[in-house]
């Protein structure tokens, strides 16, 4: 059976990852800093494997796959879905925050990477691994702050360059960069706020998490096999010029 592991697995996105992954016939070592939320899950899934990580320590990133490894041999797929979006204005985002928005969404998709591809190598197939970035790093007339488009930016740099660094071992590695997907992280927005975003989606309803999981899905699939080094735009066709 083919492992994956998927970070933020108990929040709206990275539940429907889960779902579509553990429907593929994978094992989902599901990763969050939410455990309760995670035990739930747990109940009524099988090939669940609940692990309350808190994903801005390194070490605990170390030992989480070490644990992996020990018990599933390996890795086959990550999904680098764990994330959050401050909202201060510009001039006021204090340094704290700008570290703390960078190790969340960023850090720890870098350090998850490092270990992966360790835990991934003898594993046979093409391995995968997914970025969730954001539609944010791309279009600046939505509301998006500096530091989270820029969190995103960084990690799709990184997406390029490991599908490079990693091509001849068969590891393929892409973005997924959805726009408004309907999940809790919409709680950050001002009604206003969101609802301006909402109408600004071409359908006129925000996306939904199985549309982008199944996404996840499919280059996680052998369909996914020969694409690697791309940053895949969900959006229904909003920034098109
Ligand atoms: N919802 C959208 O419109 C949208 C659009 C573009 C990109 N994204 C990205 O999608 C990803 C998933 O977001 P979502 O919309 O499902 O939000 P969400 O808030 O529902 O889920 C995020 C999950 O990440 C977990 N998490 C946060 N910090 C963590 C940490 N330090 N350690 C471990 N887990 C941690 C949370 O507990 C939560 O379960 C994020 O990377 C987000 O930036 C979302």
């Amino acid at each position: 059976m083919r492992v994956a592991v998927v970070t933020g697995a108990a929040g709206g996105m990275g539940r429907a990852i889960t779902d579509q992954l553990l429907a593929d016939g994978l094992q989902v070592v599901g990763v969050d800093i939410d455990g309760a939320s995670l035990l739930t899950m747990a109940a009524d899934r099988e090939d669940f494997t609940p692990e309350a990580v808190d994903l801005i320590d390194p070490e605990a990133i170390t030992d989480l796959f070490d644990r992996v490894t020990a018990r599933f041999g390996g890795v086959d797929a990550l999904v680098n879905n764990a994330g959050t979006c401050f909202m201060s204005d510009f001039p006021d985002i204090p340094a704290a925050e700008l570290t703390r928005q960078m190790e969340i969404n960023f850090h720890s998709a870098f350090h998850c990477c490092q270990q992966a591809v360790k835990a991934m190598a003898g594993r046979t197939g093409v391995r995968k691994i997914v970025n969730i970035s954001s539609n944010g790093a791309y279009n600046f007339d939505v509301f998006d702050p500096p530091h989270y488009r820029a969190s995103k930016a960084a990690m799709d740099t990184l997406t390029k360059d490991l599908a490079r660094r990693y091509a001849r071992e068969k590891i393929a590695v892409n973005s997924i960069a959805p726009a408004m997907t309907e999940t809790p992280l919409f709680s950050v927005l001002t009604e206003e706020v969101l609802a301006k975003a909402i109408s600004a989606m071409p359908h006129g309803h925000a996306m939904q998490p199985d549309q982008i999981a199944a996404w996840v899905g499919f280059l996680i699939s052998a369909a996914g096999d020969v694409c690697s080094g791309n940053v895949i735009i969900l959006n229904q066709g909003r920034d098109v010029r």
